[in-house]
């Protein structure tokens, strides 16, 4: 069967997360992806977090599916010359070095165009144009640049940065879309252009609520669905929320049967509207289906801790799946908290492609989260992520690189 992304090449000068999470999926979607390593090293993240000595990283090998590597010395002259015809024949540059390492490669958005007009260039950095634009940036970096540290954790508390890499991989699938309106918009322009994704802009976009409440916070000067309200203080800026739910039904995290030794023995609790009567039913306080301090949603802000309080009394005599389970059948809606064990042997997510058993030839089976975007033309197969410079000679033959050459090239240092 064909892949929605056939025929599309991409020079994949990615490294650490942002960026390879990015060519993966454009990888799986049916791109040849070329990934471009330093010669004797490759990307970093081969070698941290090892679990097994030796052994690429699951770190490495779940960021690197379906992609062929390549180990080029671009500092070496020969070695631009190979990069040169690479992007000559690629559709695509990716990158997410620091600021200006493409450039002092010698890759300028100049240079590049000479080469090759319609190649799009598309690079992750940590900050667009502005005064942070030099700084190198890592995941929680921007997690706090972005605005969403600030407005994660407990009122009493620190700043707490969330355990979704919504900088790096959050990052990585904007650019990822960047790169596919690229290459959409060149059918029409038959030019390349420069695709941006800023890590604060790409965690910014994600706390987008955040930034609407502050404005509301401004006008107002209280914000009634935070667990602030109605005895504590805000400040000038949009304060952390603890579980409270960003949008208009309130929620919170409850207790479940088996807490106390349980860390994730927990459920997120929606008051939804439209669900009251039912949830009034369910925890046995009908009267407060009509009653005026509980029956509209108006009328139930200033209790919300005493109503949580009053389910949780009930969420504590059942188990997370049990109560899911009761209250599913009313319609209301809730979430177990799922470990990442629970998740890890969850059936149904590997029947669905999303969590995918992986065989690595030095490393042995490893599980990895597979595609998460389903297209129903164009099916994913996770295949191993590839060994250091794996196709090397592969690539260069398809370059045109007799094998003379390519062995002079090796013996230089080149590859
Ligand atoms: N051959 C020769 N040199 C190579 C090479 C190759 N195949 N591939 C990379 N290099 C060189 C680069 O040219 C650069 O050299 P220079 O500093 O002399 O110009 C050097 O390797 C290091 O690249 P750099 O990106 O600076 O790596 P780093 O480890 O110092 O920094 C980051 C890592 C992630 C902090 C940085 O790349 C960054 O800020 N990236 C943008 C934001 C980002 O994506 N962050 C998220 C990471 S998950």
């Amino acid at each position: 069967m064909s892949k929605a992304l056939d025929g599309v090449r991409i020079l994949d000068f990615t490294h650490v997360q942002s960026g390879p999470t990015c060519t993966q999926l454009l990888a799986w979607f049916g791109a040849d992806v070329i990934k471009v390593e330093r010669a004797g090293a490759g990307d970093i993240t081969r070698e941290q977090l090892r679990d097994i000595p030796d052994v690429d990283s699951l770190y490495f090998t779940m960021l690197n599916h379906n992609k062929r590597s390549v180990t080029i010395d671009t500092k070496n002259p020969e070695g631009k010359q190979v990069l040169e015809a690479l992007i000559q024949k690629c559709d695509v540059l990716v990158e997410n070095f620091a600021p200006g390492a493409l450039d002092r490669m010698g890759f300028t958005w100049e240079r590049i165009q000479e080469l090759n007009p319609r190649m799009i260039v598309a690079s992750v950095k940590g900050f667009g144009p502005g005064p942070y634009e030099d700084c190198k940036v890592y995941e929680n970096v921007a997690q706090c640049a972005g605005g969403a540290a600030s407005t994660t954790g407990f009122d009493d508390g620190p700043p707490v940065v969330t355990g979704a890499q919504i900088g790096d991989s959050g990052t990585g699938l904007h650019l990822a879309l960047g790169i596919v309106t690229a290459l959409f918009q060149r059918t029409q322009t038959g030019r390349g252009q420069r695709v941006l994704a800023a890590m604060q802009d790409g965690v910014l976009n994600l706390c987008r609520v955040k930034l609407r409440d502050q404005q509301r916070l401004e006008r107002n000067g209280t914000m009634k669905e935070y667990p602030q309200y109605p005895n504590g203080t805000f400040g000038e800026a949009v304060p952390r929320a603890g579980n409270a739910s960003g949008g208009g039904q309130p929620g919170w995290i409850l207790k479940c049967k088996g807490w106390e030794t349980d860390p994730n023995a927990y459920i997120y609790f929606i008051t939804q509207a439209p669900v009251w009567a039912k949830i009034c039913n369910v925890i046995g306080k009908e009267e407060w289906a009509t009653h005026p301090d509980y029956a509209t949603p108006a009328a139930r802000l200033p209790h919300l801790k005493d109503i949580f309080a009053e389910i949780e009394r009930w969420t504590m005599t059942k188990n997370k799946f049990e109560a899911m389970q009761i209250l599913n059948k009313y319609d209301i809606p809730c979430g177990p908290i799922l470990s990442m064990k629970e998740i890890a042997e969850e059936p149904s997510l590997r029947k669905t492609g999303t969590i995918v058993e992986v065989d690595h030839p030095t490393r042995g089976k490893y599980l990895t989260v597979g595609n998460p975007i389903k297209l129903s033309d164009s099916p994913t197969e996770v295949k191993r992520s590839p060994l250091l410079g794996e196709h090397t000679d592969e690539v260069m033959a398809e370059l045109g690189y007799s094998p003379e050459q390519i062995s002079a090239l090796r013996t230089a240092g080149a590859i």
